[in-house]
């Protein structure tokens, strides 16, 4: 569409400084008669502080107005954890149905891995996104004695298995490599486990191109580390990718790169894109963050709205800024994006 209706929220600590070079950076790619139209939003621990909110129904009601929302990072220590994960991350991802949440790994050209080598790195996780062992559904018996009983539920849906696994399917079929490995612990996890597996082979069915593949989720640490470009596509759990997707940030050039798309491919809801990175309180207003990953994610909210070619020139920009990093010396935040608008520009 010729049009862009951006919900921002640049949230805490180094949120708000990498959003505002996500911002720039889009504003630069866009061609004149695509009209941008951005609202902020004050989520957060300083409005929790002050009202005791986090995500409230009516918020809901106004972010579900717009195209997609770029949101940089949410927490802070002053607020107790998990009460911005659960009260505003996680309800904001379940309300809008964010179930493909997407993680991109490549290795670019230039960039430091502490793997031995320059291994070639190019993969996509697809981790589900509402449900496993993030619904909330547990509980505690016995509470702060020394036989307190907690459990954490997994859910798992055959319908929700089963969207997330045909979009991974579909992820895979269009590139050139085609091919979707699942991961999970169905050695252990005998009832998720096979209700993954089994949906993940009947799905395989209408797919003959895409080849499969099957790797255990501590396993698939080691290939990670050992042999990472064995993976295309990865399908899995929400907490298995949530896991799997910091190591794979790790060997791919860090969180200072990795973008992330938490989508509802039927665009019932806005999509949301942000950074794998959190708020990082130590180095926040310092203009020492990295604003790549922010950067990035905006060429994946490019992506999803349509914006091809915009989305290419972003992904080529952070890459030839980063192939020339080394050996210069330490840019701030601004700097960086500064740089990054120059280049998708020109
Ligand atoms: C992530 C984060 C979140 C998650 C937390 C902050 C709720 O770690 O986006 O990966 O576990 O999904
Ligand atoms: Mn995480």
């Amino acid at each position: 569409s010729r049009s862009i209706n951006l919900a921002v929220i640049p949230g805490d600590g180094i949120g708000q400084e990498v959003v505002a070079e996500g911002l720039k950076v889009l504003s630069a790619v866009l061609p004149q008669d695509v009209k941008l139209e951005t609202k902020e939003y004050d989520f957060g621990a300083q409005r929790y502080h002050a009202t005791g909110e986090t995500l409230t129904d009516a918020d809901l009601d106004a972010l579900k107005r717009h195209d997609a929302i770029l949101l940089g990072a949410i927490g802070d220590p002053s607020v107790p954890s998990g009460v911005l994960e659960r009260g505003f991350l996680l309800k904001l991802r379940f309300a809008f149905d964010h179930h493909v949440n997407l993680r991109p790994s490549k290795l670019l050209p230039g960039v430091a891995t502490p793997l031995a080598g320059q291994p070639e790195i190019d993969f996509v996780v697809v981790r589900e996104g509402t449900e496993g062992p993030y619904t909330g559904n547990g509980g505690t018996i016995r509470k702060g004695t020394e036989h307190e009983v907690a459990t954490e539920v997994s859910v798992n849906t055959a319908f929700g298995v089963e969207r997330v696994v045909r979009d991974a399917f579909a992820r895979a079929q269009a590139r050139p490599r085609k091919k979707l490995t699942l991961v999970h612990k169905n050695n252990v996890l005998t009832f998720a486990g096979h209700l993954w597996t089994n949906v993940f082979n009947k799905v395989a069915e209408e797919f003959p191109e895409v080849t499969t593949d099957y790797i255990h989720v501590d396993a698939a640490t080691i290939y990670l580390v050992t042999q990472p470009e064995r993976f295309d596509v990865i399908v899995t759990d929400n907490l298995f990718g949530d896991i799997i997707t910091d190591l794979a940030a790790a060997v791919s050039g860090g969180i200072g790169v990795a973008a992330s798309g938490n989508i509802n491919p039927s665009g019932a809801f806005p999509s949301m894109f942000e950074p794998v990175h959190g708020s990082a309180p130590d180095i926040a207003g310092q203009g020492k963050a990295d604003p790549s990953a922010t950067v990035l994610s905006v060429a994946l909210l490019l992506r999803h709205l349509g914006h091809d070619a915009e989305a290419a020139r972003i992904e080529d920009a952070v890459s030839a800024d980063l192939a020339e990093r080394a050996g210069l010396p330490a840019r701030s935040t601004s700097e960086i994006g500064d740089a990054l608008a120059v280049r998708v520009a020109g």
